[in-house]
């Protein structure tokens, strides 16, 4: 059994959310309006029309949540802010309502002894932005930039850890390319394009969080995949080699330093994206540690459709998750001995690792069993990865808390607290209660 002694000292132990997953209170105190709104309010884009109302009513909520951190024994907690909230339109006048939310939530974890850790981007844009052209239009970087400097000047006497962007494939690719995400445009080149401009938001925003926040630590999260090969053969390595691009490559290189990965860009051809002269430089600003967003590993095979671009996705036998995810998290030390040594990482943290499992309550207990044991393997992978010399330095186990899990609405649980949403009572789950008695240091066998 894994044990928190297994792990460095200093090693940060904490769990993740997000604003639009849990805040809900959509229209109160002047938020404006985000993508996620519109994308939520027009019919067939979430499971069965769910919106982010009610959310976890975490607006409203958070000082009994701030207990319940402190009572699973938390040391950090990473969220995100609302930049509606702040900045209804996206520039401009700060709401200090919305300001006064996230002042009183962060004062509220230092009282408890709870470390913040905040996420400045989780996918919520300002409709207002969306408008002009949302991460296709270069200008929104610029937004990105004001709207950095008011949190890390408001906020940066206290908040000293700093994420700039959640998962930009997501962003980029499932909100701009495919549109299965907020704002829901199917363009490849308008994909590509808001890429690159998602991670040269990261690139300036970084050295104004320096500014204002003279001891931050400051990073970017990244969703990353081992890809590994379903077949043997050399065709079969190539589709690998290319969905490694595509999802790893071409985000990492050029934060590291590499630019965007030469074969990905000759795939791309024509829809590769304008870039301005200056502009890869400032991408791969120095940060100070990767987050890394780990779930599940892609496993892919050439195929002769072309109209796929020769990959086919092939369903291993080992176990999956609710959401038809596989556990595998053998995937999770890859990763983090991945980034040590190919892009020499510094400090790599799991800022989210998590299963989706249907709960059920059972006189007020809910026994997730499979979702402890999926911590339970996720804790001794990250463990494998420090002994074999990754720089892993934290984990945040997503999430917090059971909530809006996008175009599943309602219907995907992740929370090792459960949370009913009519009532809005929480119960710390069967997970939830290992990971609070791994967390107080308890030797579990
Ligand atoms: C990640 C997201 C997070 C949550 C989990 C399940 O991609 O960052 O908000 O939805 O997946």
């Amino acid at each position: 059994m894994i044990n928190r002694t297994d792990f460095p000292k200093n090693f940060v132990w904490g769990a993740a959310t997000s604003s639009f997953q849990i805040e809900g209170a959509t229209t109160t105190d002047g938020r404006g309006p985000s993508i996620w709104d519109t994308f939520a309010a027009t019919p067939g884009k979430t499971h069965n029309g769910d919106t982010g109302e009610p959310g976890c009513d975490h607006y409203n909520r958070y000082n009994s949540d701030l207990d319940l951190m402190k009572e699973l024994n938390l040391e950090a907690y990473r969220f995100s802010t609302a930049w509606s909230r702040v900045l209804p339109t996206g520039r401009g006048q700060v709401n200090e309502k919305g300001m006064g939310f996230y002042e009183r939530l962060v004062d509220g974890l230092l009282t408890r002894g709870i470390t913040p850790w905040l996420t400045l981007y989780h996918w919520d844009l300002p409709q207002a932005l969306e408008d002009l052209g949302g991460w296709t239009a270069r200008d929104t970087v610029h937004a990105f930039e004001e709207y950095t400097h008011v949190m890390s000047d408001r906020l940066g006497d206290r908040v000293k850890h700093w994420i700039t962007h959640n998962e930009p494939w997501c962003t980029a690719y499932l909100g701009y390319q495919v549109g299965h995400f907020a704002p829901g445009v199917a363009d490849l080149k308008k994909g590509i394009q808001a890429s690159h401009h998602v991670l040269l938001s990261h690139g300036l925003s970084v050295p104004i969080i320096r500014e204002n926040v003279k001891d931050a630590s400051v990073g970017i999260t990244l969703n990353l995949w081992p890809v590994h090969a379903a077949g043997d053969t050399s065709e079969d390595q190539m589709a690998a080699k290319r969905i490694d691009g595509f999802s790893n490559r071409w985000y990492l290189d050029p934060l590291y330093g590499r630019g965007y990965p030469q074969d990905t860009l000759d795939i791309l051809g024509e829809h590769a994206p304008d870039i301005a002269s200056g502009d890869l430089a400032k991408i791969a600003v120095q940060t100070d540690f990767i987050g890394v967003n780990y779930y599940m590993r892609h496993f892919v095979r050439h195929s002769d459709n072309a109209d796929r671009g020769h990959i086919e996705f092939v369903k291993s036998d080992l176990e999956r998750t609710d959401l038809d995810w596989e556990i595998y998290p053998e995937g999770l030390t890859e990763l983090a001995v991945r980034l040590g040594s190919d892009y020499q990482a510094k400090a790599i943290y799991i800022t989210e690792n998590g299963s989706c499992y249907d709960d059920t309550m059972i006189d007020g207990q809910v026994n997730d069993e499979k979702r402890r044991k999926y911590l339970e393997l996720h804790l001794e992978a990250s463990s494998e990865a420090v002994r074999q010399g990754a720089p892993l330095q934290g984990y945040f186990a997503w999430s917090l808390m059971d909530n809006f899990e996008w175009a599943e609405g309602y219907s995907k649980r992740f929370g090792i607290v459960h949370v009913d949403f009519e009532t809005q009572v929480r119960t710390i789950k069967s997970s939830g209660k290992f990971y609070q008695q791994f967390l107080k240091g308890d030797v579990l066998d």
